[in-house]
């Protein structure tokens, strides 16, 4: 199978830009339909460049229903949506949600012509005013793999990774107004501390709290560049896998921005009411806290769910060769109770 990365806005020409991929993708649908069923279909998913994560076991837990009504809450690169496009019948129909216009866009181009799948620019945790607004029931499933996609963390301009050179920016939602810029160089060094620790689970918080306080008197930051250099000065990380100083920062500035921890809170809060009894709820995290609110909705049976497995799943050892970037996830799932039971 033909892989196709995309060009990383350092400006690699060997990889492909998403038009570029685009207009590809497009003479490819058409070769792979003309190559025959024994092909199969083209992944569009690596064309956005993203390889979603325990992806067949969140398919099977969703025990998709032909004609039901489904919700994928982080749209992406299309993996799961697809996934369950492919498992729906005529009569299905999937809501698929992003903050970020791109996959939307990405969306419109692979599911053109699809009248099961509707696009939402959205945050998730608006979830329950959108199934309002669009007047659709409660739903017979719910996806939400947290976190960015590949195509994210790879497009320099986007600010997400210390190891693309670009502004510091990390916003999901281009169009909200706080940067990581405006935070590193504007909050005090109390709050920044709170926010490496509380986030990115970093012992170096105060003492990267204070070196970015200090930096900042004589020139503000502007690039990733120059917060992945301040945090080499703290050293190297600590445990068997040693990450670089900058992942921990990085992570719980990017989560600050986004407001991810709250957002995931609204939707599980509203989740067992955007669902039909037996309906099943399925999330991927990638962060501990993030896990931990999830845990927390499937212990027990307050939060109007039985969970679908006592401990979280874990990628296998044969994903985790594939794709280390899948090392951190964890997958949670609960159906939902009857009300009265809840
Ligand atoms: C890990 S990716 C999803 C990948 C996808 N499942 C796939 O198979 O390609 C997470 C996506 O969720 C989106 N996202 C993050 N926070 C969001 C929020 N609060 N509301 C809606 N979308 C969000 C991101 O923009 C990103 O596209």
């Amino acid at each position: 199978m033909n892989m196709i990365k995309l060009k990383e806005e350092t400006g690699d020409p060997a990889l492909l830009s998403l038009e570029e991929a685009k207009a590809e993708a497009k003479g490819e649908a058409k070769a792979g339909a003309e190559a025959g069923p024994e092909n199969g279909p083209r992944p569009w998913e690596d064309l956005f460049g993203h390889q979603p994560v325990l992806r067949e076991e969140t398919l099977s837990a969703l025990e998709v229903r032909p004609d039901g009504l489904y919700v994928d809450a982080t749209l992406g690169g299309g993996g799961i949506s697809r996934g369950i496009l492919e498992r729906l019948g005529p009569d299905g129909r999937l809501l698929a949600l992003d903050l970020d216009p791109e996959p939307l866009e990405w969306a419109a181009e692979w599911g053109r012509g699809d009248p099961r799948l509707m696009l939402q620019r959205a945050n998730f945790r608006d979830l329950k005013k959108i199934l309002q607004k669009l007047s659709l029931g409660p739903a017979d499933g719910l996806v939400a793999d947290l976190g960015l996609s590949s195509r994210q963390f790879l497009t320099a301009g986007r600010g997400f990774s210390f190891k693309r050179s670009g502004p510091l920016d990390m916003r999901i939602d281009p169009d909200s107004s706080v940067t990581a810029a405006d935070m590193v160089n504007g909050l005090d060094q109390v709050t920044l501390a709170k926010i490496i620790y509380e986030y990115g689970g970093d012992f170096h918080a105060r003492r990267l709290a204070r070196l970015i306080v200090e930096r900042r008197g004589d020139k503000p930051f502007e690039t990733t560049d120059e917060l992945a250099a301040l945090a080499l000065r703290v050293g190297s990380g600590r445990g068997r896998h040693r990450l670089h100083p900058a992942t921990r920062l990085f992570m719980a500035l990017r989560m600050a921005v986004n407001h991810e921890t709250r957002s995931l809170a609204g939707l599980l809060s509203d989740a067992r009411g955007c669902l039909r009894e037996g309906g099943r709820l399925l999330v991927i995290s990638f962060q501990s806290e993030e896990d931990r609110l999830v845990k927390e909705l499937f212990k027990g049976t307050e939060g109007g769910f039985k969970a679908i497995w006592k401990k979280s799943v874990t990628p296998s050892q044969e994903e985790l060769g594939r794709n280390p970037r899948s090392r951190s996830a964890r997958l949670r799932g609960g159906i939902a109770l009857p009300v009265g039971e809840c």
